[in-house]
């Protein structure tokens, strides 16, 4: 059942090409536009919605920091992201103009559960992104949007994530379309990038050998930090929670800009750090900037591990260890810069001797709040 593979979670790692795709599948039409007719939120109460609130837990969360760089960029309307756990105790303000967007792979997560029936008796509309058919999530939702990654056993997230990127660009996407915030044209051009990311992430697996060996180089340190600018700043969340729940290891993820805020004093000697760097391209400021901080770092003896796109030349002479990830517009580049961070973790657990799809202490779903 593990068809070949060691284990779950290195299964699920490699389906996610065809996880993607799948996620993308019939949810284009023949012009390139949106049809998400599934998404039985009538079009006008999407026009009427003036702000968009995401809930969920863990991994799932991080896919809804992702998206709120999306929906705003693409939408304009204003996105807040949410613990679901800390969501309702703190009275927030939703009305019936408000969309929340409940992300859960189970559809069992007690408190997303709690979060979204928390959201619709204030009134608010839910949408919900969710892996499991007719869970509790989007049974009791107005709508719903299956990513279909197909079964996730490992505990530890891994092709779910990915799916939950697509289907949040699939609705942020819809949102501008609705909302005729984006012309038909742009819609289509990030439709067709969207479109050739599974191959994009075929490409990443193709080449992870050197990052498996410097997981297994890096088995016996304590700490590993993680860098991030932009969407690269949930990435770095993500690499960091992969870590502490798979090698159980100290592991941080920061934004970049905040390392002179506190983080830089626990740069030390030889001390791993990660950094998505993003595209060169695009928003060359944001590129800068992370160049700047990778030789703050580095003159403080930090060994930098750099994640950044084929051809950009400038990193190279920053990185101790330089792992090459396809071009991809800023906004997409989570689906591709996430996979080494998974590889990352799966092998330097397992380099540890740890169980990688049971990790000690965690329950795939968790149904208690
Ligand atoms: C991390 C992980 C968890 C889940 C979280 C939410 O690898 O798997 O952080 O993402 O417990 O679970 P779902 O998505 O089922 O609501």
């Amino acid at each position: 059942e593990k068809g070949g593979y060691t284990s779950f979670m290195l299964k699920e790692i490699a389906e996610q090409p065809r996880a993607v795709a799948d996620t993308l599948l019939g949810r284009i039409d023949g012009s390139g536009a949106l049809s998400l007719d599934e998404v039985r939120i009538p079009p006008k109460a999407l026009r009427e919605a003036d702000k968009v609130v995401i809930v969920a837990c863990g991994t799932a969360f991080h896919a809804g920091l992702i998206a709120k760089y999306a929906i705003e960029h693409w939408t304009r309307i204003p996105c807040e992201v949410e613990l679901a756990s800390e969501f309702r105790y703190r009275d927030p303000i939703l009305d019936p103009q408000t969309l929340v967007i409940a992300i859960s792979q189970s559809g069992e997560t007690m408190d997303t559960l709690m979060a979204l029936r928390h959201a619709r008796e204030q009134g608010a509309r839910v949408l919900a992104i969710c892996n499991t058919n007719g869970s509790t999530v989007p049974r009791e939702s107005d709508a719903v949007l299956y990513t279909h990654a197909g079964p996730e056993v490992a505990v530890a997230s891994t092709k779910a994530f990915l799916t939950q990127l697509v289907a949040c660009y699939l609705v942020a996407l819809y949102l501008a379309q609705v909302r005729g915030t984006k012309y038909a044209d742009e819609i289509r051009a990030v439709v067709r990038d969207l479109s050739s990311i599974a191959r994009s992430v075929e490409r990443v697996l193709e080449t992870m050998e050197p990052v498996r060996e410097l997981a297994r180089a890096l088995a016996h340190k304590k700490t590993v930090l993680f860098l991030g600018r932009h969407v690269g700043y949930p990435v770095a969340l993500e690499g960091a929670l992969k870590l502490k729940e798979l090698a159980y290891m100290h592991a941080e993820g920061f934004a970049a800009g905040e390392l002179k805020h506190g983080p830089i004093a626990l740069i030390e000697d030889d001390l791993p750090v990660v950094v998505v760097v993003p595209s060169p391209r695009g928003r060359s400021v944001l590129h800068d900037k992370i160049l700047s901080n990778i030789q703050e770092i580095r003159a403080r003896g930090a060994r930098t591990i750099v994640i950044a796109e084929e051809g950009d030349d400038e990193v190279v002479p920053y990185a101790d260890h330089l792992i090459h990830v396809p071009a991809t517009p800023t906004l997409l580049q989570p689906l591709v810069t996430t996979v080494p961070l998974q590889v990352f973790a799966c092998e330097l657990a397992t380099a540890r001797g740890n169980e990688v799809d049971q990790p000690r202490n965690l329950a795939k779903s968790v149904t208690v709040e």
